[in-house]
């Protein structure tokens, strides 16, 4: 049995509506997005909404970046043939869920929340006292709860978000999953899976209950997903029951880090359009080049005969990022010698640059040339992403005693 295979295959992502994407968004996001593409069930998502977590001023900015970013997305290749593009907002269920699972995140777990404090210090002309902002953690646990996503694409500061939803999803479980009698409705669960399984399942039960043994809870859940003839309320008790308490109704998701490279901006901090340091995916070719020239390099550098450690500038980053060792090898002896200069340096790099971006641009121009076709791109996203939420949320409802007529 293939128990990796069988595990919860499924991600889900967000990005907030932040207008043309930049080399930061691609190295950073977009290329790992298109790698999951082919091995995951994937969900991305534009979080719209949580845009108005922190600037709900400015909420007429969030369509033109919106769609500005969706261009972007399909023209690096993020693939609507393999993952599911669409809008948060359009979603209802997402704010449905946010709202009932607000009934239960004690106000504690959000203070907490490092970036709660952080932002409120780092955005100071921002209006960040508000309800929606100290609850936008929660929301954040709608968008990946309701797809039953197993697997979180994050950066680093996201990953705390990622463990308040698994939390969460413990709670509400814990809270909706009992009933009066789940041990006999489990037990008898556990015989509707047939006499070899239903051994195998106490088994692998009895390995992680007694001996906190987590291949064979992996093995458990793989056979469980495996069986076909299990109504839903019985896969949920059988989970459930492998673990303890109850029924099993909203998965706990993992937050999924993969090794990026550090694609800094053009002065060396973090490419970000707040500083004003970004090379965007559409950029003019000329007005890329002239950046790259223009770049600030080691300030030991002053004169072409003094030598430089590669260590202290930008530009080596980017080195590694677009250059193959031997390139890598050139400039590194180069700049600690003085054998060669900047402007000699930075050209590899700025013809990497050109040539990885000429495509982008070029796929982006034909696309914005087709808005009706993002538009049902979007729309058969949201069809497809709609449906899964449906289904969660009518067990949700059905969990908490609300789905009365
Ligand atoms: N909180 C994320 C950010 O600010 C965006 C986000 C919202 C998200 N919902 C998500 C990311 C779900 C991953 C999964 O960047
Ligand atoms: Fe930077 Fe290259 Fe100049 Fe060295 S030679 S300081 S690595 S640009």
């Amino acid at each position: 049995m293939n128990s990796v295979a069988l595990d919860n295959q499924r991600v889900l992502s967000g990005m907030r509506p932040t207008g043309r994407m930049h080399l930061g968004h691609l190295h950073g996001v977009l290329k790992n997005w298109m790698r999951l593409q082919h091995e995951y069930e994937c969900f991305f998502c534009v979080v719209d909404w949580h845009a108005l977590t922190t600037n709900y001023e400015h909420s007429r900015e969030i369509e033109p970046a919106m769609w500005e970013m969706l261009v972007d997305w399909l023209a690096v290749g993020v693939d609507p043939g393999k993952a599911k593009l669409f809008i948060q907002s359009h979603i209802l269920e997402h704010a449905e869920l946010h709202l009932l699972l607000s009934m239960v995140t004690p106000l504690s777990w959000l203070e907490r929340v490092p970036t709660y404090k952080e932002q409120q210090e780092q955005l100071k002309d921002r209006d960040l006292a508000t309800y929606g902002f100290l609850g936008y953690p929660v929301l954040m646990s709608a968008d990946i709860l309701i797809y039953k996503a197993g697997w979180v694409p994050v950066g680093e500061d996201q990953v705390p978000h990622v463990e308040l939803t698994r939390e969460i999803a413990r709670r509400f479980n814990h809270i909706f999953g009992r009933e009066e009698d789940f041990e006999s409705r489990a037990e008898s669960a556990v015989k509707k899976l047939g006499k070899k399984h239903s051994k195998l399942y106490s088994q692998l039960r009895t390995r992680y209950q007694q001996h906190g043994d987590h291949e064979a809870l992996k093995l458990a859940r793989a056979l469980l997903a495996e069986s076909q003839n299990l109504t839903l309320g019985d896969r949920e008790r059988l989970l459930g029951y492998l673990e303890g308490g109850g029924r099993s109704i909203l998965t706990e998701p993992s937050p999924l880090l993969t090794e990026v490279a550090r694609m800094p901006g053009l002065d060396g901090r973090k490419m970000s359009k707040s500083y004003g340091n970004t090379i965007s995916l559409r950029e003019d070719p000329a007005q890329v080049e002239s950046k790259l020239r223009t770049m600030p390099t080691d300030p030991a550098r002053v004169r072409r005969s003094d030598p430089g450690n590669p260590e202290k500038c930008p530009v080596w980053d980017f080195h590694k990022v677009y250059s193959d060792e031997t390139t890598r090898d050139w400039a590194w002896k180069g700049c600690t010698s003085a054998g060669i200069g900047c402007l000699e340096c930075k050209q590899p790099v700025i013809d990497a640059v050109l040539k990885e971006l000429e495509p982008i641009r070029k796929r982006a121009i034909e696309i914005e040339a087709s808005p009706e076709m993002v538009r049902s791109i979007i729309k058969q996203g949201c069809d497809a992403a709609r449906d899964v939420a449906r289904d969660t949320m009518d067990e949700v409802r059905q969990a908490m005693g609300l789905s009365y007529r």
